[in-house]
């Protein structure tokens, strides 16, 4: 098998790596960036300390903060007059998912115009774009190094995927610093969603040699420093471990790819508005439990790295003990199910039968080791509403 894989081209990793950011967009010829964040970090301070270190490095940016959380299609369309009136020739994602997704969709938008959704999977988005930098403050989504990005369609509440290396950012700009004032539940979601990551990077049908190691790495990692990062947020080891996993996990999912947590977690977000990370967790530990039997030697594997089994554990005793440890880690970090969310009952029933349907859609499910059916993904839904 022959392995499609792509990065970031520059990267600048580790602590202090922001202020670097204005020399590496000088680097690149660019000096018109658009600065895409949100009202979370212009409060802060955050962005206000990054557009002046880009203004001294000689840049022009022009700062947009109208981001929304999972970004919709709608909320695209003042960022792309912004990034129009600004004639910007590229665009920075600065923030969590949510801004750097925001920042890749614009830069596509801005030099091909139409319609998100022209653009969802299955279609493979080669450009042009304007090149986008990306600098996150959460350890987590690894969009920072991944050729995706998720718009929610305003018209129908529809998270699409949208991938291809049109939307891969040219650098990538990997700070700690910009993380340690997380609270602790972005911590904990956040970081269970680079764990699904990595799990689902290694498990997929797409999975290969490349993205294995980054996988299992990743795995490791947040085992040993997720939960110190949640309960001791100023713990800066596991700070700066998490930040190195999420990032590694991200390139291994982009050259892989995600499944069916992934798959089914999206229509969650659309319709009910959880956090990605947090829906990701709903779903972790069934669907890991759904899942094994297909690939128990990769699950096996995934066992080891957490830390949750050992080298002599066969693999059938390993699986078995990865979801006992995923269920444990989602009862540490304070995962409720849907039903102690304040999801409606009656709501997540009706609205079943459609979000199998969306999740089958995305095509995340067909990478799964075990693919479901419509009817399998609704027993799904069903059995962790609690
Ligand atoms: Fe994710």
């Amino acid at each position: 098998m022959v392995a499609s894989l792509s990065l970031p081209r520059i990267m600048r990793v580790g602590r202090g790596a922001a202020e670097e950011l204005g020399n590496v967009i000088a680097g690149l010829g660019l000096s018109r960036p658009l600065l895409v964040t949100d009202a979370y970090l212009v409060g802060s301070g955050a962005a206000e300390r990054l557009a002046a270190a880009l203004l001294k490095a000689g840049l022009s940016p022009r700062l947009f903060s109208d981001t929304v959380p999972d970004p919709t299609t709608d909320s695209l369309a003042p960022g792309l007059k912004a990034l129009h009136d600004h004639e910007a020739d590229s665009v920075i994602g600065f923030g969590g998912g949510s801004p750097m997704d925001t920042a890749k969709a614009l830069a596509l938008l801005g030099v091909q115009g139409g319609h998100m959704r022209d653009y969802k999977a299955p279609r493979v988005n080669l450009g042009p774009a304007l090149p986008v930098i990306a600098v996150p403050t959460t350890a987590g989504s690894g969009s920072e190094a991944t050729q995706f990005t998720v718009i929610t369609d305003s018209g129908t509440d529809e998270k699409m995927l949208c991938l291809g290396p049109a939307f891969l950012p040219i650098a990538a700009v990997v700070d700690v610093e910009l993380t340690m004032s997380m609270p602790s539940r972005l911590t904990a979601d956040t970081g269970i969603d680079a764990l699904t990551h990595a799990v689902e990077a290694y498990v997929s049908r797409k999975a290969n040699p490349f993205s294995d190691g980054l996988a299992l790495t990743a795995i490791g990692t947040i085992g040993r420093h997720l939960r110190p990062a949640y309960t001791d947020g100023s713990d800066v080891r596991a700070r700066e471990a998490m930040m190195l996993a999420a990032t590694q996990a991200g390139i291994a999912f982009s050259n892989s790819s995600v499944a069916l947590v992934h798959g089914m977690s999206r229509p969650i977000g659309a319709h009910f508005h959880v956090a990605h990370g947090l829906s990701n967790a709903m779903l972790f530990p069934a669907v890991t439990a759904f899942s094994v039997h297909a690939a128990p030697g990769r699950y096996a594997d995934c066992a080891r790295a957490l830390g949750a089994a050992t080298a002599t554990d066969a693999d059938e005793v390993a699986t078995g003990k990865l979801v006992d440890a995923l269920r444990g880690l989602c009862h540490d970090l304070d995962v409720p199910t849907p039903r102690a969310h304040g999801i409606d009952q009656e709501a997540w029933t009706r609205l079943t039968p459609l979000m199998a349907e969306q999740a089958l859609a995305s095509g995340s499910p067909a990478n799964n080791p075990a693919v479901p059916t419509a009817d399998q993904i609704q027993d799904l839904y069903a059995g962790i509403y609690g």
